[in-house]
């Protein structure tokens, strides 16, 4: 349309816009959306180019200025000696042998959580499957990485993301912010006060007790304790502030969202549902999930993967060009966006033979080794890559073997599932499911 571009559209339905572009037209689609002028970047080549090989030339683009307007300048949202000194503070925390020291918690709190589905299984009682998943992964970060409890935030902390998700999301691709007092924006401001009542809440608990007063040097320690180079300063609160709502935000609701997304999937894949069943008893026996076990779980780590390729929590994102660069033989000029949508990639039909089934032996190492790399790329990559991946991965799989040792879990019949692509991809009407309780398999099966 003159002057918007593929505005309206993109506002419309971003995925439908996106994912016909780059099965119409190719690896490189020019778009202009509203004021902005940007390139869709769907070959695995160009986004390694993008993300990895130049990645100095590229900034997180203003489309992210809504979140930064939100979470303040931090991890997630920073750029340059700024971004790069507060990832290395954050980094020692999120260390593979850390990561492994944590599992137990994770398995811990997830048996918990299951064990509290035991009076509604086999009731006809659906269970809010999201809701379910945002309450565990965010007890999951606030124990392991923060330290701390949410006190009486404890309860409405999930429903004010919930809100701040939406909003933000939803204006995304508006030209402003709307900051109109109606009753939604005044929802939002409720929604962050409660946010930030909470992280002001875990950080008062952890100066009461002492920075290290639970005897584990932990994300928020590090944070808390980082001392800059030059001055010997402590973060301001201001800053602490800013991580931990980074951390909280990006640590539960992606999580969650692998977790909720995958139970549909096996809802809706009995086979798949049943094969890992069987490589779960035959390795488990019954007894809670380790880390070590892992290792021996393939099955379930393919499941987990195949789940992210059709339903990647961090669905899209985009950089903006500091400078004019050259992508798949055309150019992109300065200031100009390259959006990157995982969404899209992970269902180019040129790597992903039928990509809308749900097949996880595509994640074969031997399937695996014929894709380029970055053709799947559910947590970003280069230097702006996830830094929870492992976290994520390790707990997702915790989760996922713990449930389904007690669980079947059915979708509510008549309930329409819908992604819906706000800062992450939920579904938008939630994730209404039956609980069967399972017996465990007794015989040794396979799981080759
Ligand atoms: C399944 C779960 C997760 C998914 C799919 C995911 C996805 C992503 C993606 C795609 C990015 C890069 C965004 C970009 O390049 O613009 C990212 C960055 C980030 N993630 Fe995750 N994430 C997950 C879990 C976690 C967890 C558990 C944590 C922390 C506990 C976390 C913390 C972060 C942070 C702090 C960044 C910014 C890193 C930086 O820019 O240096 N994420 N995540």
């Amino acid at each position: 349309m003159p002057f918007l571009g593929m505005l309206p559209a993109v506002r419309r339905d971003p995925i439908g816009v996106f994912m016909k572009a780059a099965r119409e037209f190719g690896d490189v689609v020019y778009f202009k959306i509203g004021p902005r002028r940007g390139f869709l970047v769907s070959n695995p080549d160009a986004v390694r180019h993008v993300l990895q090989d130049n990645a100095r030339n590229y900034h997180k683009s203003p489309l992210y200025d809504k979140l930064r307007m939100f979470l303040g300048n931090g991890l997630l949202t920073s750029e340059d000696d700024f971004w790069l000194r507060q990832r290395r503070i954050a980094q020692p925390a999120f260390h593979r042998q850390r990561m492994a020291g944590l599992a137990q918690m994770m398995a811990d709190a997830a048996r918990d959580a299951a064990g509290r589905w035991a009076p509604l299984a086999s009731t006809g009682q659906p269970v809010d499957v999201d809701e379910e998943m945002m309450r565990l992964t965010r007890n999951v970060v606030v124990r392991t990485l923060l330290g701390a409890d949410l006190g009486p935030f404890t309860s409405t902390i999930d429903s004010a993301w919930t809100i701040i998700n939406q909003h933000i999301g939803e204006s995304f691709w508006s030209l402003g912010f709307d900051t109109l007092p109606t009753p939604k924006y005044r929802r939002f401001t409720a929604a962050r006060a409660v946010l930030r009542g909470a992280v002001d809440h875990v950080i008062a608990e952890r100066r009461r007790i002492g920075v290290d007063g639970l005897g584990n040097n932990d994300l928020l320690s590090m944070l808390m304790g980082a001392r800059d180079e030059e001055t010997g300063e402590a973060m301001t609160d201001e800053q602490l502030r800013v991580e931990v709502t980074t951390f909280l935000l990006a640590g539960q609701e992606t999580t969650s969202l692998a977790l909720t997304w995958t139970w549909y999937l096996l809802s809706q894949y009995p086979k798949v549902r049943q094969r890992l069943e069987e490589e779960i008893d035959a390795v488990l026996q019954g007894r809670q999930p380790q880390y070590s076990d892992l290792a021996h779980l393939p099955y379930l780590r393919m499941v987990i993967d195949e789940s992210m390729r059709l339903y990647p929590p961090a669905w899209g994102f985009s950089r903006q060009a500091l400078a004019d660069d050259e992508i798949g033989g055309f150019t992109l000029p300065r200031g100009w966006l390259a959006f990157v949508i995982p969404y899209v990639l992970h269902r180019l039909p040129a790597f992903w033979r039928d990509p809308d089934v749900f097949d996880p032996e595509r994640f074969l190492p031997e399937r695996a080794a014929e894709r380029p790399k970055f053709a799947y790329i559910p947590f970003g990559a280069g230097p702006r890559q996830c830094i929870g991946n492992q976290f994520a991965l390790i707990e997702t799989q915790l989760t996922v073997a713990t449930f389904a040792q007690s669980y079947r879990l059915h979708l509510r019949p008549g309930h329409t599932v819908d992604p819906w692509p706000l800062i992450t991809l939920r579904p938008r009407f939630g994730m209404p499911m039956l609980i069967e309780r399972r017996a465990r398999r007794a015989h040794r099966v396979s799981t080759k």
